[in-house]
C-alpha cells in the first residue's frame, strides 16, 4: 500500500486497564466531526482508508505481520525450498497488511479469508492484485467449500494466521479444518497471545490440535515476541509458531 497523507488525525484512549478488546480512539476529521471507534469493531476501522495501520501498524507498533513473515520465511529456507514456491492461504487476512508483507518476501499469496466483507473491500481497494481471491468464511459448510476449492485450484502449500485466532475471533475447530486440506509438507505459521498458547499446552500440543486426523505437525520455530503497544503504554505478548505437516 502506498502511504499518502491522511485526512484525519486519531487520539488513542490512555485509560490504564482497558482490556485489548475494550480498547478504542477518536477519530477527528478537518470538517470537525468526530468518531469513536473500539479497535476490534474491525469493521468501522477497515471502512477507513489507513485507519488500520496507523493505530496498529504506526501508534501501536505491531510486529506480528515482520515476524510471521521472516520466521515463515526462515523456515521454508531451512527446509531448501525458495519463497517463490510457497503459495499461501492468507486466514483472518484483514486488509492485506501480512499479505502484502508475504509478497514483498517473495512469496505467493492466491488466496485470503476472513469474515468480513468489509476487510476484501478494504483489501481490493488499498492493495488490489494482491490475491487472485478472497473468501468471505462466515463459518458456514459452504464458506469451508469455497476455501477447499481455492486451496485445490491454487494448489497451495502454506496457510498463516496472524493474530485472528481465539475468543472473538477464528475458532480453532475452524482451523483445524481448513489446515487439513493443505497437502503433506505444507506449511503452517501462527501467532496467537501467548496466554491462548499457554491455555492450549504450547506450540507442540497446539499443532498436533490443528493436525487434527493428519498425522501430526511437526514444530519448526517457536518464540515469544511482543505482539504490540497496548493503548495504556503496557504491550502484549504474542507467540509465533511455524511448523510443517510431514511429506
Ligand atoms: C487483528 S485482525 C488481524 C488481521 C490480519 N491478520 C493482520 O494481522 O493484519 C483479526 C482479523 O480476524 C478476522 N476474524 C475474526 N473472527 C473471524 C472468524 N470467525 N472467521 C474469519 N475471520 C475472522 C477479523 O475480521 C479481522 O480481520
Amino acid at each position: 500500500m502506498t502511504r499518502t497523507a491522511l485526512d484525519y488525525t486519531v487520539e488513542l484512549d490512555r485509560t490504564a486497564g482497558a482490556d485489548q478488546d475494550e480498547e478504542t480512539f477518536l477519530v477527528r476529521r478537518p470538517d470537525g466531526t468526530e468518531q469513536r471507534i473500539r479497535l476490534h469493531d474491525y469493521d468501522l476501522v477497515y471502512n477507513v482508508p489507513g485507519l488500520y495501520e496507523e493505530v496498529v501498524q504506526r501508534q501501536l507498533e505491531c510486529a506480528s505481520p515482520a515476524t510471521i513473515v521472516s520466521r515463515l520465511a526462515d523456515a521454508v529456507g531451512k527446509a531448501g525450498i525458495e519463497t517463490g514456491d510457497v503459495r499461501v492461504l492468507d486466514v483472518g487476512a484483514g486488509n492485506g497488511v501480512i499479505g502484502e508483507g508475504l509478497r514483498d518476501a517473495g512469496f505467493r499469496v492466491p488466496v485470503a479469508s476472513d469474515a468480513l466483507v468489509e476487510a476484501r473491500t478494504a483489501a481490493e481497494r488499498d492493495r488490489p492484485g494482491l490475491y487472485a481471491e478472497y473468501v468471505i468464511d462466515d463459518g458456514t459448510p459452504d464458506a469451508f467449500d469455497q476455501i477447499g476449492a481455492a486451496i485445490r485450484r491454487h494448489e497451495l502449500n502454506a496457510l498463516t494466521c496472524a493474530a485472528a485466532l481465539g475468543p472473538g475471533h477464528i475458532p480453532i475447530e475452524r482451523l483445524i479444518g481448513v489446515w487439513g486440506l493443505l497437502p503433506p509438507g505444507s506449511f503452517i505459521a501462527l501467532t496467537a497471545t501467548t496466554a491462548l498458547v499457554a491455555e492450549w499446552g504450547g506450540a507442540q500440543i497446539a499443532l498436533n490440535a490443528v493436525s487434527g486426523e493428519d498425522a501430526p505437525t511437526e514444530v519448526v520455530h517457536t518464540e515469544t515476541f511482543r505482539h504490540r503497544l497496548l493503548m495504556d503504554g503496557g504491550s502484549v505478548d504474542y507467540d509465533v509458531i511455524v511448523g510443517r505437516k510431514p511429506a
